[in-house]
């Protein structure tokens, strides 16, 4: 069920006409759909159905708080990377025992907020970072739950950028190492060892590495407990892969991701967590924006936004594709022509597309990049002092602002001059 329909004629987001939106908060703006998050949930659930399981959403994909409170009110874990996340899951009331802790550079500072908050995993990605762990929590009194995340060195086939499992990668312990790690871990103070994690990458469209890499967790869980370790969780990671392009072959289906899983570590009688940010959120969102102009080029066509790069960093940092519609529903038949979709800041990079085939497109018309929920918003900046674009929520037929776009005033007063620089008419004074 696709919650991003013509009605009319207009794209809608569930019941909300996007203009409509537009007209209320500019453009560009971030929209996402509570129906989307909601059902890819659910497509989760039902596709681990009869496992164990807990699905600890990566926020890393998308961390507006509206979007996790949405999911915390379903009972949805959170996989967190950093200090900051780690508050957003807090702040929206996702209990400590369904957190996970992942990331390769976890400092004590964030360890010790992660006890404190009695959270249900540290995803130890080294041996100093086990470590540090342990005389963190010992220090605290405290004792840190963790699974050691091995690195399988399997091909992911993804994007360079975006692939962790191979061993060139900063992720993990190499898989032949675990056993040592583990017999450390379980002698050092104020640790406890729960379960195994892997994660070896993002926007996966095979599932032949997932099902490589998972058969070696499960023969590393057996030797794992033949040693004496009680290992009773294994956290799988996230990855799968969303489809980008709709005219383009689609990625597996989390039914059939489920079944990899039920068949390589399904026997195992552990808990399995999962850990999807992009598959949850990608394509529960879109980045709405307005034609400025349209320039003729010598051999090319540009179609100049009022989004750029600084918005939606995908394409030109990931060569990403995503589907680009007009928001009035081009006549049956339109005439389509190749255009370079562009933005105005000053670089070449800032392109989102070479040549896509578009309807005509006027100065006004509004457009809308599709799976822009995931990987866009949060890797947004201010690059060329572009104020950050808001994000909107949609449930049903209301809509709300779940972050309003900052005033130029907010962006400028978060800048200091220092006091040995004189103000400028003092300055003047001076040299006088
Ligand atoms: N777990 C861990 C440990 C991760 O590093 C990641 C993503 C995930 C889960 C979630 O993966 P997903 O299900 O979303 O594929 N900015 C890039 C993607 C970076 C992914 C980083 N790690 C992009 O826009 O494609």
């Amino acid at each position: 069920m696709d919650h991003f329909l013509y009605k009319g004629g207009v794209l809608h987001v569930e019941d909300v006409p996007i203009p409509e939106i537009a007209a209320s908060v500019g453009t560009p703006f971030y929209v996402y759909s509570t129906a989307t998050l909601t059902r890819h949930v659910r497509v989760f659930d039902e596709a681990l159905e009869g496992m164990e399981h807990l699905i600890c959403f990566a926020m890393k994909a998308n961390s507006n708080l509206g979007v996790l409170a949405t999911l915390a009110r379903l009972g949805v874990g959170m996989d967190v990377v950093s200090g900051g996340e780690l508050r957003r899951a807090l702040f929206v009331g996702v209990p400590g025992e369904r957190i996970v802790f992942s990331g390769v550079g976890k400092t004590r500072e964030e360890m010790a907020l992660a006890l404190s908050a009695g959270i249900r995993q540290f995803n130890v990605e080294s041996e100093p970072e086990l470590e540090a762990l342990s005389e963190t929590a010992a220090s605290m009194g405290a004792t840190a739950p963790i699974a050691i995340r091995v690195n399988p060195d399997v091909d992911a086939k993804t994007h360079a950028k975006i692939a962790t499992g191979k061993s060139e990668n900063k992720f993990g312990i190499p898989i032949s190492r675990a056993r040592a790690v583990y017999a450390r871990a379980a002698a050092l103070p104020g640790i406890e060892v729960v379960g195994i994690d892997v994660h070896i990458g993002s926007q996966l469209t095979d599932l032949a590495p997932f099902e490589t890499a998972f058969r070696m967790v499960a023969d590393l869980t057996r030797a794992l407990r033949e040693d004496g370790h009680a290992i009773r969780r294994l956290d799988l990671g996230g990855g799968l892969g969303i489809p980008y392009e709709r005219s383009n072959r689609a990625p597996p289906l989390p039914f059939d991701y489920g079944a990899v899983i039920r068949r390589t570590v399904g026997d195992l009688g552990c808990e399995i967590e999962i850990e999807p940010g992009r598959l949850i959120c990608g394509n529960a969102g879109l980045l709405v924006s307005q034609a400025i102009y349209v320039k003729q080029g010598e051999g090319r066509n540009f179609l100049i936004l009022d989004a750029a790069m600084n918005d939606l960093v995908r394409p030109s940092m990931y060569d990403a594709w995503h589907d680009i519609e007009p928001v009035l529903e081009p006549a049956p038949g339109a005439a389509r022509a190749p255009i370079d979709v562009v933005g105005p800041v000053c670089e070449t990079g800032d392109t989102f597309a070479r040549a896509r085939e578009l309807p005509a497109i006027a100065p006004g018309d509004l457009v809308a990049f599709r799976s822009a929920g995931a990987y866009g918003a949060v890797m947004a900046s201010e690059y060329n002092s572009r104020p950050l674009a808001p994000e909107v929520l949609v449930n049903g037929d209301r809509f709300e602002v779940v972050r309003p776009r900052p005033s130029y005033e907010d962006m400028l007063g978060r800048d200091r001059i220092p006091d040995w620089i004189l103000p400028a008419e003092e300055a003047e004074d001076a040299a006088e």
